[in-house]
């Protein structure tokens, strides 16, 4: 006989999984970018894909149902992201900048936000840029929304930047309303610094692309630093000379370049670092003394386009064999991708792609590695 009992149970059950999972399909995703909410309810999360910041240490971000609050804790600059199409929260902190998501027109005052808005697809949405120097042939050459904001005419500067809905500043200006301020390049490690992908992804309520593209860099990276041997260890120096200038009450100075993602690198590509107590020297020949026994030189001098430059700027001449970097030709610099205004790749993607980095730093401590025909890209 027909078990009408278990049939409508059954029946009862197959009903309840199909709403749960419509259910759950609908509310996978964070809106898209552009689009708001028609129908507001407080009970729901708007935000079921989030981020977790793991291992950046200057920015926090904590989710609400229909707005987020973000901080960039090195600048203190605090912003609620609120869906658009829901209510503003009230209460905020105090000086909170409010944003709608999403931004739709941004501005772009520093060259190390590019590779970032450009990993998450929002290259169109970049309509104003502070900066000649960026490196991205795309950003410059087929943005054709693109006004470049102008630095000596205040006038101009204020209406170019009526036009945004936000800029995005390595400054920080509290009481700028549409001001963003970013830090991802002093956050200590170079991971930290990929990691920043998900502060910008947020804006955009792109955190599932954000998160595809973090825990791709970071488990190549951590896959790349397992390459290097541990016979050798090779010292390497991250240097510069800074001529006598406005800045500096012209008075030259050699500089050892301390930073803790500068060290990570060294490290995690198989060289040791060299650091020292004393950071900068008022003569090129304390100088040079502090670095006698440095393998690899790695040169940040501004400018210094050629190797004769180099030497000039260190009082070194090519003969200087005493000193390995010179005999072994084991001197670099960070210029390898440049735009003609001489802006620098360094300064922009090297910031996000963390692999690429320690793929480079690998070739420059073992020119083997990652592969024997490998070709450094910054
Ligand atoms: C945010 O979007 C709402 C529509 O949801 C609009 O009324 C409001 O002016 C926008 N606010 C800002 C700061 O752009
Ligand atoms: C320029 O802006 C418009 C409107 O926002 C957009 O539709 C278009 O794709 C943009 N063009 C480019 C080349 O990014
Ligand atoms: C500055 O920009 C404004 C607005 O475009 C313009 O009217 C003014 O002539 C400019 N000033 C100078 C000194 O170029
Ligand atoms: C900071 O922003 C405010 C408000 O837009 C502006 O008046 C001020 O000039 C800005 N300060 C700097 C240093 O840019
Ligand atoms: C610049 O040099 C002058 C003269 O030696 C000195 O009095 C002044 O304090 C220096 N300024 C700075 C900023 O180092
Ligand atoms: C390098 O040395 C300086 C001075 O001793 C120290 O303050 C700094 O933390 C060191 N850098 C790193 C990355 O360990
Ligand atoms: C090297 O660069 C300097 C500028 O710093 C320039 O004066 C010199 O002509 C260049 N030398 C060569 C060989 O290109």
């Amino acid at each position: 006989m027909f078990d009408y009992k278990q049939f409508y149970v059954r029946l009862i059950y197959i009903i309840i999984f199909l709403f749960l999972t419509a259910k759950s399909n609908d509310a996978a995703e964070n809106l898209s970018p552009g689009n708001c909410v028609q129908t507001y309810d407080s009970g729901t999360d708007y935000f079921p894909s989030k981020v977790t910041v793991t291992t950046a240490s200057l920015f926090t971000i904590k989710y609400n149902n229909n707005y987020k609050l973000v901080m960039n804790t090195a600048t203190k600059d605090t912003f609620a992201l609120v869906q658009c199409g829901t209510p503003v929260p009230t209460g905020l902190p105090a000086g909170t900048k409010v944003f709608n998501i999403s931004l739709n027109n941004v501005a772009v005052m520093d060259t190390s936000v590019v590779p970032y808005l450009e990993a998450l697809g929002l290259r169109s949405h970049i309509t104003a840029l502070g900066s000649p120097f960026v490196t991205s042939p795309c950003l410059q050459a087929l943005n054709s929304n693109l006004t470049i904001i102008s630095t000596d005419n205040m006038t101009l500067e204020i209406q170019q930047l009526s036009k945004v809905d936000a800029s995005f500043d390595s400054m920080s200006n509290l009481s700028d309303p549409k001001s963003i301020s970013i830090s991802a390049a002093s956050d200590p490690g170079p991971l930290n610094r990929a990691e920043w992908i998900k502060f910008f992804s947020v804006f955009f309520n792109l955190e599932d692309s954000a998160n595809t593209f973090y825990n791709q860099i970071s488990d190549n990276y951590n896959c790349l630093k397992k390459l290097p041997s541990s016979n050798s260890h090779p010292l390497v120096a991250w240097v510069a000379y800074n001529e006598p200038s406005s800045f500096n009450n012209n008075t030259a100075s050699w500089t050892i370049n301390d930073a803790p993602y500068k060290k990570i690198f060294t490290e995690d590509a198989g060289g040791t670092y060299f650091n020292s107590t004393t950071l900068s020297y008022s003569t090129s020949s304390s100088f040079l003394s502090a670095i006698s026994n440095v393998d690899i030189l790695i040169d940040e001098t501004f400018v210094a386009p050629n190797i004769s430059a180099f030497y000039t700027n260190f009082n070194l001449n090519s003969n200087d064999n005493q000193y390995k970097f010179i005999k072994n030709n084991a001197i670099y610099r960070e210029d390898g991708l440049s735009n003609p205004s001489d802006g620098r790749d360094w300064f922009e993607n090297a910031i996000l792609l963390a692999d690429d980095v320690l793929e480079d730093m690998m070739n420059v401590i073992n020119p083997n590695l990652p592969t024997k025909d490998y070709k450094r890209l910054l």
